[in-house]
């Protein structure tokens, strides 16, 4: 069986290094692994719009920003098909037939859109379109015959409905689609970084991102202002690294070769965390270091970034040839749905000479 890897981000806002290292640095790594047969990356515009509706200029504005940082980050169009969701029609056709596959009570025990809908106070409204997003996944992943889906674990439970709806489908008409699995960073800070301010997530509103085109200025001047132990006053003073934000990313970024080059004296993290547990380490030596893994880390993806930013109609045009390609696909699996459900009444003559023979 082929394998193949579909996954996606809502374009509502620049890309930030928690999405790196939650999942496009990995997505580099398979692309260059060369173990999948086709990776499809999705800019999922009209999922980002199940919760804008009615700003639809800010998901327009936001999939070229993405596509921006896909290409930033080694995404390479030669081997990685960018798509935009809303120019395949045939992931709103499949959500349709599989929305019959899923009850409202299965939607509303879906964790992730639970804490979605307290977070937007959503509660007495829920849009539509916004309470199936789930289903509209399933399709997405299921158009491609995913087997591989590199998610962060908020994820985790549209990767688990969308194994049940296969798994319906499959039982209901027969097997037709793929069952895909989840893939998650295996470095446990990855999984989600904190914001700079210590909240337990990155997000706009907030202001306590750290995004991948961020000036190497904005980036420093947020690592030397962020959250860590309230309770380290002075250099002297014990600190704590569990939840500290400054060492949270050091687990998520810091390599052995980055002790070697900036910081020497130290043979490695955890040398570093026990120097600091201790007391002696103050917190501005540890966020110049961190400064310095950072933008080791984004200098190549800020510089990457410059040169495809001088040609945006480039961008567009790898979209459109991604989002054509991506369409191909996706029309087979369809017409496969169609077949296993027998609907495909023009297609099928058993059904006309049954039909005919009736009246007869
Ligand atoms: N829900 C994902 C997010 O919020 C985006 C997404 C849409 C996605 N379709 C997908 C992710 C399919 C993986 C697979 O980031």
């Amino acid at each position: 069986m082929s394998k193949i890897i579909l996954t996606g981000d809502r374009p509502t806002g620049r890309l930030h290094v928690g999405h790196y290292v939650g999942s496009l640095k990995r997505r580099v790594e398979l692309q260059d692994s060369g173990e999948f047969d086709d990776i499809y990356i999705m800019i999922a515009d009209a999922q980002a719009l199940t919760d804008n509706a009615d700003n639809p200029e800010k998901v327009r504005q936001n999939i070229v920003e993405v596509a921006l940082d896909y290409l930033a980050c080694g995404l390479d169009p030669k081997k990685t098909t960018i798509l935009i969701q809303s120019m395949i029609p045939e992931l709103t056709e499949l959500s349709f037939y599989y929305m019959n596959l899923v009850t409202v009570s299965r939607l509303q025990r879906n964790p992730t859109v639970k804490s979605e809908i307290q977070m937007r106070n959503f509660e007495a409204s829920i849009p539509v379109g916004f309470f199936t997003y789930p289903i509209s996944q399933a399709a997405d992943i299921t158009a491609f015959k995913a087997t591989t889906v590199p998610v962060g674990d908020d994820q985790l439970p549209m990767i688990e409905q969308t194994r049940e709806i296969v798994h319906k489908f499959n039982a209901v008409y027969g097997d037709t689609l793929v069952e895909p699995e989840a893939f998650l960073p295996d470095n446990k800070a990855c999984l989600r970084l904190p914001g700079t301010d210590g909240k337990a997530k990155m997000s706009k509103s907030l202001g306590n991102c750290i995004y991948l085109a961020d000036t190497e200025e904005d980036v420093r001047k947020k690592i030397m202002s962020m959250f860590t132990d309230p309770n380290h006053l002075r250099v002297e003073d014990p600190g704590e690294v569990e939840g500290n934000p400054v060492f949270i990313y050091l687990d998520a970024f810091s390599t052995k070769e980055h002790f070697e080059e900036y910081l020497p004296e130290y043979d490695g993290l955890e040398e570093l965390k026990a120097h600091y547990k201790r007391g002696g380490l103050g917190d501005v030596k540890v966020k110049k270091f961190l400064n310095n893994v950072m933008q080791s880390v984004l200098a190549p993806i800020r510089e990457r970034r410059k040169v495809w930013e001088k040609d945006i109609p480039a961008v567009y045009e790898i979209l459109k040839a991604g989002s054509e390609k991506a369409e191909k696909v996706a029309a087979h699996t369809l017409a496969e749905v169609r077949g296993a459900m027998k609907i495909n009444y023009f297609e099928d003559g058993a059904l006309i000479r049954e039909q005919a023979e009736k009246y007869k």
